[in-house]
């Protein structure tokens, strides 16, 4: 079984690479729904990727695939050379622990932690670790240390729970509509965090903001379950084109 690789370590090899994903999930009429059909990607290290598509068109299920969460049907993926589907429970938990970090819309944080404690609590297991009080003030919330979730905004609140992730320094950022549930200008605040947090290690962020999806290095647009496009380094408005055209 060989030990995941760090990206500090792991050179030009990508981070995760994805070869003919399927992912079905069983029908209530007994069969199975394909939600995914026969994926192939990579990403490199340092790489900001994004993900659109159409609602429905099997983006969350990609990102929870290729970030080990869930188990794909068919096909392999790999995260920092480990093949997630033959590893063991172990060695799923510690590249999770270690080496991946995940962002979602709702946020996640423990209500009945302050931010201090929230971001001090997956560090506090993780291989690498930044101080959390470091981790608040990289996102501007280092007067915020002490406030319970309740007490923040929404954008401050994924601010939070970004620094959770930069806490652990992780090779590869999974997040699934970040901003989702922000309004622009703190949706921007989040997206200039993330696009800061790509050039030390690789993003992978699901949005439905194609203005956002546009400041990624490379835009992927799902369609029915499949790559419908793939652009690199694009304009919005071909982004906007792209999954017009994917609708
Ligand atoms: N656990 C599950 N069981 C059955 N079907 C599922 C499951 N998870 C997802 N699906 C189906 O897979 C399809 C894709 O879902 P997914 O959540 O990946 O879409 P999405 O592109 O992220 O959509 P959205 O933009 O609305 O978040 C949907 O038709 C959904 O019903
Ligand atoms: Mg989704």
């Amino acid at each position: 079984m060989p030990t995941p690789v760090s990206a500090d370590t792991i050179g030009g090899m990508p981070v995760v690479e994805v070869e003919n994903l399927t992912k079905s999930f069983p029908a209530a009429d007994g069969g199975v729904v394909p939600v995914l059909r026969g994926i192939t990607l990579q990403v490199a290290p340092g790489e900001f990727l994004a993900v659109v598509g159409p609602s429905g068109s099997g983006k969350s299920t990609l990102l929870y695939c290729m970030s080990g969460l869930e188990p794909a049907t068919t096909g392999r993926v790999r995260v920092l050379g480990q093949d997630v589907g033959t590893a063991s429970r172990g060695a799923l938990a510690k590249l999770r622990r270690d080496h991946v970090g995940f962002i979602f819309q709702s946020y996640n944080l423990i209500p009945s932690l302050t931010a201090r404690e929230n971001v001090a609590l997956p560090a506090r297991l993780a291989r690498r670790r930044v101080n959390p009080d470091d981790a608040l003030a990289q996102v501007g919330l280092a007067d915020r240390a002490s406030y319970r979730p309740a007490a923040l905004s929404g954008g401050q609140q994924q601010r939070v729970a970004i620094a959770r992730v930069l806490a652990v320094r992780p090779d590869v950022v999974f997040a699934d509509e970040p901003t989702g549930a922000l309004d622009t200008e703190s949706g921007t605040r989040v997206l200039d965090l993330l696009a800061g947090v790509a050039r030390e290690r690789s993003v992978v962020m699901v949005t439905h903001d194609l203005e956002a999806a546009a400041r990624a290095d490379r835009v992927l647009v799902l369609r029915d379950g499949a790559i419908h496009r793939e652009l690199t380094h694009p304009h919005p408005d071909d982004v906007f084109a792209a999954v017009a055209g994917a609708s």
